[in-house]
């Protein structure tokens, strides 16, 4: 992922709060955006971790759960089309539909380090934990004839410490990441091939 600072820290308008689409009409974003089925898969179970996070951690009604949700499911829509302005072309878009400024505030803030966005809420705190560590869990349950069948925390945590498994993952980030919220590593992977498992 290149370096595309967004160059502000302020997003969407607060009259807007409240304001969200559903899964449908992200869904449809998604198939008009991403034409890579991988691409789609990944922020379906980032969506999918988000969503269970919301509501099993931080006891989320189904609005707050929703907006989990679309964070994870939007948070790289624009990644394949707009390459050279990744996540810009996205938040612009959901100001222009007049989105929830904590939703686009979320996925403005899902890489400190590449947009220059630090993350505040717990939402957005979660997304930048969650995001490369179900990358790279996926990538790991790719190669393993069971897939998710079986697939042990160790055996994430062992690759993460392989700079040759999933080299384009940045393990600085997600240490950073998870220094910045109250759960373990082991604890978030867990988390993650549980509710990314059966994604489809
Ligand atoms: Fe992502």
């Amino acid at each position: 992922m290149g370096i595309h600072l967004l160059g502000r820290t302020s997003f969407g308008d607060p009259k807007n709060a409240g304001n969200l689409m559903t899964i449908e009409e992200a869904q449809q974003l998604l198939n008009d955006w991403v034409p890579n089925e991988r691409l789609r898969l990944h922020m379906k179970q980032v969506a999918a971790v988000m969503k269970a996070w919301a509501i099993e951690k931080e006891g989320a009604d189904d609005t707050t759960a929703l907006k989990w949700e679309l964070a994870g499911l939007l948070h790289d829509a624009d990644w394949e089309k707009y390459p050279g302005d990744h996540c810009r072309i996205i938040i612009e878009e959901l100001e222009k539909r007049n989105i929830d400024p904590e939703v686009i505030h979320c996925i403005a803030s899902h890489g400190p380090g590449y947009f220059g966005v630090e993350p505040l809420t717990s939402m957005d705190k979660m997304i930048y934990a969650i995001d490369e560590l179900s990358g790279f869990i996926h990538a790991a349950a790719l190669i393993r004839p069971g897939q998710y069948d079986g697939m042990e925390i160790k055996s994430i945590l062992k690759k993460l410490k392989t700079p040759s498994f999933a080299a384009q993952v940045n393990r600085d980030d997600i240490s950073d990441a998870v220094s910045r919220i109250d759960t373990t590593l082991e604890e978030l992977i867990g988390f993650i091939i549980q509710h990314q498992k059966n994604v489809e």
